[in-house]
């Protein structure tokens, strides 16, 4: 039968993948699935963030980041990597440093040319920057820094800035598209923009699709980066339908915007959920239940594609 990753191919995209953290890979039957051909593309969950890879300045720990690169170059699978510079999950080292503008850009530009991938979260929900050590100490230069580091590291790796809540018409979507606009006038290297997109039943905005439509009209393209649709527990069989048709309204958004290249849930079973312990009472946010059954969503997520 139809699987996620040939329907994703098949309306044009690059692939449909999932988050792995590394925990997961001790778990048989989650591997299974994993490279079961569901997935062609992977983001680690947390072991390529700044903690895990620079834990100290200059003594970078690419262990647990390279398990899940090799599962994934086992498995034939694209790998997004996650993240380069974010204000969470920053070691005290780096956020509690007092650096110096130069000696913090000069960091970042390490960290970055090491450590390929993303800026994610640099927003307010009111399109300003977001106070970080970053940004306390480089205003919004900082951007560009990392962005320079890693394309002169890996000139062929896509370079993404990330969010969430730009999936809809907004001051915080508008402030994405700005930057946008001025990385590139300024000949910035930026290649794509990752639309999150950690909704919640029922909760799939209007504007989505043409918020999708309004970054791609910049010159660049979107993936959707780390999609997931909560509801409030305990699940229903009218919730779990209602989330079907969710997930294939976010999914039908991305099939009719050609430069949306791919989709990636975060993580395919709600046995490992982020969303539980982040947000209680809430999960099952997952096209997989935590017994490894496909939910309708699974279906829903081929209907879109
Ligand atoms: C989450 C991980 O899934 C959790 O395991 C961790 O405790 C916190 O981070 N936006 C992001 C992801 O960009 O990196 C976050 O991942 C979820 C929200």
């Amino acid at each position: 039968s139809a699987q996620l990753n040939t329907a994703a191919k098949a309306a044009g995209k690059v692939y449909f993948g999932t988050a792995v953290d590394n925990g997961d890979l001790s778990d048989s039957t989650y591997k299974t699935i994993l490279a079961g051909g569901d997935f062609g593309q992977v983001t680690a969950a947390n072991s390529m963030k700044w903690d895990a890879t620079e834990p100290s300045r200059g003594t970078f720990t690419f262990t647990q980041g390279d398990a899940i690169a090799s599962v994934a170059s086992a498995n034939g699978q694209v790998l997004r990597g996650h993240n380069c510079v974010w204000h969470n999950q920053l070691p005290s080292w780096v956020s509690n440093g007092g650096f110096s503008a130069s000696t913090l850009q000069s960091i970042i530009t390490t960290h970055c040319s090491t450590i390929l991938t993303v800026i994610s979260e640099i927003f307010n929900e009111d399109g300003s920057f977001r106070t970080s050590v970053f940004y306390n100490t480089l205003n919004s230069s900082f951007v560009t820094t990392a962005l320079q580091a890693a394309k002169s590291a890996d000139p062929n790796t896509k370079l993404y800035i990330n969010d969430y809540n730009i999936e809809y018409t907004g001051a915080k979507a508008t402030a994405v598209q700005n930057l946008v606009k001025a990385l590139k006038s300024a000949g910035t290297p930026i290649d794509g923009v990752g639309v999150q997109s950690h909704f919640s039943v029922g909760g799939v905005p209007s504007s989505y699709q043409s918020v999708l439509s309004a970054f791609t009209s910049l010159g660049v393209e979107v993936a959707i980066t780390e999609l997931d649709i909560a509801m409030t527990l305990p699940s229903t069989a009218a919730l779990l339908t209602q989330q079907g048709n969710d997930y294939k309204t976010v999914i039908a958004a991305c099939t009719a915007v050609p430069k949306c290249i791919g989709v990636t849930v975060w993580d395919y079973t709600d046995k490992y959920s982020w969303i539980p312990s982040a947000s209680p009472g809430k999960g099952a946010a997952c096209p997989w239940d935590a017994n490894y059954n496909k939910k309708p969503a699974y279906q829903g997520i081929l209907n879109g594609f």
